[in-house]
């Protein structure tokens, strides 16, 4: 209703409403390396096959339901959240704007929407909370190789107020990621992306002193740490023990892995494939979905990301069993072309092109869709 009040008088959003232009608009403002180290993933097939996915499904309007209030919000981990989707972790956000997720952060908060906060963020977890106030907030672990900064990392966000931890377990190791190889560049390498490790005691404690210069040393013990290959679904019952709150595995896929999940006794799990940054060729998150969701059969928590950039996405991922979803790539634009704002209007118009969707698709909430508003394959060609 605001951009078409002020259309009356003349004026059009400065921040465009098509996707396709924002993403211009972020590339116009992004240097080459920034836009393609988010644009870009571990190839192109995965990317396209998580949009495509969504047409493989088709909504199956209903008329004369009242549809004069509607509820978009949803329960998770035992708590309602009044809206349907949390902003994705997304990491190094100093490389898209200078005040990189502390911006995100305020976004967030004035579009009342939750937030993940990356462990490689460019601004420590206590001042992201801090710009949160009271927006619900999460936090994503880089399970690193060390125990005892693990849990240093898990008590900080507790203490901060973040509700859950999101452990991602698709990034083993970063992918062959053409782009930034072309471009030579990760920028981790110039220290970017460490905030919460460079103001950590237990990461602090373990840096090698000179000779070697501050930096180097602080990548390299970072680059050390960032990850345990190795690991396996045994080594949860120790994550388990160091924190209280809720956990959530980010990256599972395959219904064998979410039912291993359920039973090592996790609250949730979050079927996505890193937006196609780590194994391109991999199925369409959206594809993974109902068979993960029929696997877990509603034991625990399931969120969806990897393609989500309208209503119509959310409401099918909804009616395939997502309890909620993750909004990635294009607030991460917003936030190139307007900071905060740009975060908050991208936001906003999801929330409102879900609204719009579920009232013309004629449900009242986002709780009644289920599989029977949905037609796929053959049926919807
Ligand atoms: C990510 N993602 C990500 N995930 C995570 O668990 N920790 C992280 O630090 C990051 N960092 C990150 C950086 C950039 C630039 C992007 C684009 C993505 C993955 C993210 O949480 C989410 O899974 C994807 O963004 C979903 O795909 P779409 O919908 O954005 O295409």
């Amino acid at each position: 209703t605001r951009i078409y009040l002020k259309g009356a008088k003349g004026e059009r959003p400065s921040l465009p409403v098509r996707l396709e232009a924002l993403d211009r608009l972020a590339r116009e403002r992004l240097s080459p390396e920034a836009y393609w180290y988010v644009a870009g993933g571990a190839g192109e097939a995965t990317m396209a096959a998580n949009l495509a996915a969504f047409d493989d499904y088709r909504l199956v309007p209903r008329v004369l339901t009242d549809v004069s209030q509607r509820d978009l919000g949803r329960t998770l981990l035992g708590r309602r959240f009044s809206v349907p989707f949390l902003l994705a972790p997304v990491g190094v956000q100093e490389i898209v704007h200078p005040e990189a997720e502390v911006a995100v952060a305020r976004g967030a908060k004035a579009a009342g929407v939750p937030m993940i906060l990356s462990t490689v963020a460019s601004r420590p977890l206590e001042e992201v909370a801090a710009a949160l106030g009271d927006t619900p907030r999460w936090f994503q672990l880089y399970w690193p190789s060390d125990d005892a900064l693990a849990a240093s990392l898990m008590q900080r966000a507790e203490a901060a107020g973040y509700e859950a931890v999101v452990v991602t377990l698709d990034t083993k190791m970063m992918a062959w990621r053409e782009r930034d190889l072309d471009n030579a560049y990760l920028p981790f390498l110039s220290g970017k992306g460490l905030a919460n490790y460079t103001t950590d005691p237990v990461f602090c404690a373990a840096l090698a002193a000179p000779p070697e210069s501050e930096l180097r040393a602080t990548v390299r013990h970072w680059s050390n740490v960032f990850a345990a290959p190795g690991r396996t679904w045994t080594d949860l019952e120790r994550l388990r023990q160091a924190t209280e709150l809720p956990i959530l595995l980010k990256g599972v896929l395959h219904p064998d892995d979410a039912r291993k999940a359920v039973e090592a006794g996790v609250e949730g799990l979050i079927v996505s494939n890193h937006g196609g940054r780590q194994v391109d060729g991999s199925i369409a998150a959206l594809h993974a979905l109902g068979p993960v969701a029929e696997a877990v059969a509603g034991r625990v928590a399931v969120v969806f990301d990897s393609g989500i950039r309208c209503g119509a996405d959310v409401l099918k991922a909804i009616a395939l069993g997502a309890d909620a979803v993750l909004l990635g790539r294009p607030y991460v634009w917003g936030l190139a072309c307007e900071g905060a704002e740009g975060v908050t209007d991208v936001a906003l118009r999801l929330l409102a092109d879900i609204d719009l969707s579920l009232a013309l698709t004629g449900a009242d909430a986002l709780d009644r869709l289920d599989r029977t508003w949905l037609v796929s394959g053959r049926e919807n060609s």
